[in-house]
């Protein structure tokens, strides 16, 4: 019992740590990492990443909101507000004698209950319809620190996600969306980039070329600088021929390899990044630039196959294997300014892949940090809405309307699981009642107000923040997708299930 009650309080003190920042008008974090850096965020997964949780049941919420990260983008901050709510409802029936297995159980009914009445008072969305697309994606933009940036960035990730859709897609690969972020410009000058975006510059120091037409493009994995011996060796030379005859080896080596790869036709050489040894070192660079080989250091391994299947090249691990047949074909390779951001643009691929980059600009670190965060949440709502094609109200509406549901559904029922049922609906107007808090409202006046409405039949009457009333919401166009209140509510209603049932905590060696 002791342990329950302690795991319980730990949890919900990580649902009260992120309430204040839920909605539209809620408040931001500042976040000082262990590395001393400096984070400013809204969103709700990032905050709970970054905080150093120890007690392990604290730690559930924490991977709740991670889960819920994954499974619809957004919704982490009201995912982790519902479980803390849904625990404290549990506390309190816990302290009347109730076995929590009878909680735990009446509580996932309930929460299937739930899921049933938001799909029923969902609207279908059709792909083609951009412009419930673009409410949606506002939506999830309205509550972040870059809201009033949202008309830019809303039209740029619906784009996205519908240039990669296919008339058979269930689901988009937001690997398949690049993301490159550079501190220059504003916010506003964020864009979808035409072609590919690479997150590295040219090597100019060598004095090779910056900008390449009709371009072959070689991605390779192999070093080109000196081989080490894999044991630490040391060889002493005490002889200038043998020293120059070292060097001059080492030139032929280097000057193969080059020459090697300049006969295929490469023009533009995409180099992997190595731990073992120099990627790429001054003496290959100059040759690479004497033969008019435009080079990309630093390329990340898990940057590889998306730039392959980009640019329609393959990788090449070895030097033996660099032929022509894996080179990719680009129109242009260039380095442009952007609003004092210098980045590679590849335009023209022969056999492009379905990839996408945007191109995202902010004055300093920290807000081009969250305006990327923000733009994933926009993602990932278009996204839910490709793999469950229907939006429902938002502000607080949705709750509202399943909270009364559920209860008069409670009343049909007997035993400690009308109890439950009732509870479940209590806890389910936190979302309202947090939305109102934050928003400087009465909570108390604004739910009692939201409930009559509904009684009245006025289903989509929610919390209209900006005016600070209730009115209809839809007109507000303040929507989301289905797929993010239902997440949220299975995915909260297990994790406190979860906690419920343990009762004993053990520490191993
Ligand atoms: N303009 C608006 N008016 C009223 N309510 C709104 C408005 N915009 C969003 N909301 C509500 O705010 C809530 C979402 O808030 P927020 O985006 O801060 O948290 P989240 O989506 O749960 O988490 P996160 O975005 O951090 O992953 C939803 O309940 C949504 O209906
Ligand atoms: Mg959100």
């Amino acid at each position: 019992m002791e342990v329950r009650l302690s795991n319980m309080t730990a949890a919900k003190a990580i649902g009260d740590a992120v309430r204040t920042s839920l909605g539209p008008k809620g408040m931001d974090k500042m976040i000082q990492t262990a590395q001393g850096e400096v984070v400013i965020t809204n969103d709700g997964a990032t905050i709970l990443k970054h905080m150093a949780v120890l007690h392990p049941a604290a730690k559930m919420l924490v991977d709740l909101s991670a889960a819920q990260d994954i499974e619809a983008g957004d919704g982490t901050t009201s995912v982790v507000v519902l479980a803390g709510s849904l625990l404290g409802a549990a506390e309190k029936m816990l302290a009347k004698g109730m076995h929590p297995t009878l909680i735990a159980e009446s509580f996932l009914k309930a929460s299937q209950k739930v899921v049933e009445y938001l799909t029923d008072i969902s609207t279908p969305v059709d792909l083609k319809d951009n412009a419930s697309l673009l409410r949606a994606a506002s939506t999830s933009l309205n509550s972040k620190i870059v809201s009033q940036y949202s008309t830019i960035l809303a039209p740029i990730a619906v784009s996205a996600v519908t240039r990669l859709l296919t008339p058979t897609s269930s689901n988009v690969d937001l690997r398949d969306i690049r993301i490159v972020k550079k501190v220059g410009g504003t916010i506003e000058d964020t864009e979808l980039i035409e072609g590919v975006l690479l997150n590295q510059n040219v090597i100019g120091s060598a004095g090779g070329p910056t900008r390449m037409e009709k371009a072959k493009i070689g991605l390779i994995q192999f070093q080109l600088s000196a081989p080490k011996p894999d044991m630490d060796n040391q060889i002493v030379v005490n002889d200038y021929r043998q020293m120059d005859k070292i060097l001059k080896e080492e030139r032929e080596y280097l000057i193969t390899m080059c020459k090697k790869i300049k006969k295929t036709g490469c023009n533009v050489l995409l180099i992997q990044k190595s731990i073992l040894r120099d990627a790429v070192n001054d003496l290959s660079l100059l040759f690479l630039s004497k033969l008019k080989i435009l080079v990309v250091k630093d390329v990340e391994r898990d940057e590889i196959s998306f730039l392959s299947s980009s640019l329609g090249c393959k990788p090449i691990a070895d030097i033996e294997a660099f032929t022509e047949d894996k080179l990719g074909y680009a129109d242009l390779v260039d380095e442009t300014e952007r609003s004092g951001a210098r980045v590679v643009q590849i335009t023209g691929v022969k056999n492009p892949g379905r990839t996408v980059s945007i191109l995202c600009l902010g004055a300093n670190s920290l807000i081009l940090e969250e305006s990327e965060r923000s733009l994933h949440d926009a993602l990932c709502v278009v996204r839910c809405l490709v793999k469950k094609r229907a939006l429902i109200a938002g502000g607080g509406a949705p709750e509202i309307h399943v909270s009364r549901l559920l209860s008069q559904h409670a009343r049909t029922l007997k035993g400690m699981e009308a109890y439950c049922f009732q509870a479940f609906a209590d806890a389910l107007e936190v979302i309202p009642t947090t939305l109102a808090e934050n928003a400087g409202l009465n909570p108390i006046a604004i739910v009692t107000e939201l409930r009559n409405r509904h009684a009245l039949g006025e289903r989509n009457a929610g919390i209209n923040v900006r005016k600070g009333l209730v009115s209809n919401i839809l007109e507000e166009d303040v929507v989301q997708p289905l797929l993010v209140s239902t997440s949220a509510v299975e995915l909260a209603t297990e994790t406190v299930a979860l906690l419920l049932k343990v009762d004993d905590y053990h520490v191993t060696r």
